[in-house]
């Protein structure tokens, strides 16, 4: 089953809690990302906990080990139920995460979904974006961590290629058929999101952007509930 974790990537605490009331029995589970936790910090983590939400602080950690660890520590400690790191931090780095006791689940960002196959060249002139991705997975999923964060089009190579590693997908660049991409490049319909079974879908825009934030957020329900599986190559 998808679940569908709404992107409050708002400035001000005000129209947080005006997201959470209009959402409120649609969606539980929120990203408090970088905006909104830099303007206003464990206040903006405690209003969706006020609000019967759980929250996945999007603040994509990538320093030296022992820092990562301590945030990871700390973010424990304002009840999250999930944080990020980019695992372009090494395998040391995300080792060091994983390890801090107790923690939340740690989910890695593998390559951003707003980059395209261009966007790596910079690492090297003859990077593949796939194999970017598959090789910071495995890495994330040794590392001891919990979820990978890619593109929803990568999810069918990386479940063949990684075979059954039981980590938990995490997609954002999630858009309806036909809405704005935006800054993402690497999108996919929360239908065929659903189909393909993937665990988390992150949406952002198309949600807190619309007109009607809760009639969006309940079309894009309903399209991933009537969403036709689709076989899967590898069984989860
Ligand atoms: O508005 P939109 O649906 O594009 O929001 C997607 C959210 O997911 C943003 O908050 C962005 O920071 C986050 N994200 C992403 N790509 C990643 C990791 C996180 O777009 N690889």
């Amino acid at each position: 089953m998808t679940e569908v974790i709404v992107a409050l990537d708002v400035d001000t605490l005000h129209k947080e809690e005006e997201l959470l009331e209009r959402l409120k029995g649609t969606i539980t589970f929120y990203k408090v990302g970088m905006r909104l936790f830099t303007a206003h910090g464990r206040r903006a983590v405690e209003l969706v906990q006020k609000h019967g939400g759980r929250v996945f602080l999007d603040l994509k950690f990538m320093d030296i080990p022992q820092t990562v660890a301590h945030a990871v520590e700390e973010s424990q400690k304002l009840g999250v139920d999930a944080v990020s790191i980019h695992l372009l931090g090494g395998s040391e780095m995300a080792r060091a995460a994983a390890q801090a006791s107790p923690r939340p689940k740690i989910w890695g960002v593998t390559v951003l979904t707003s980059l395209g196959p261009q966007d790596v060249r910079v690492f090297h002139p003859r990077a593949s974006l796939p194999s970017m991705v598959r090789n910071l997975a495995r890495m994330g999923w040794a590392a001891g961590i919990d979820g990978t964060i890619c593109s929803a089009q990568e999810v069918l190579h990386l479940r063949k290629t990684l075979k059954n590693l039981p980590l938990k997908f995490v997609t954002p660049g999630i858009r309806p058929a036909g809405g704005a991409a935006h800054d993402q490049k690497r999108v996919m319909t929360p239908e065929e999101a659903a189909a393909i079974g993937i665990d988390y879908v992150v949406i952002g825009r198309p949600i807190t952007g619309a007109p009607d934030p809760l009639r969006a957020a309940q079309d894009i329900l309903a399209s991933m509930k009537h969403a036709a599986p689709r076989s899967l190559e590898t069984p989860r």
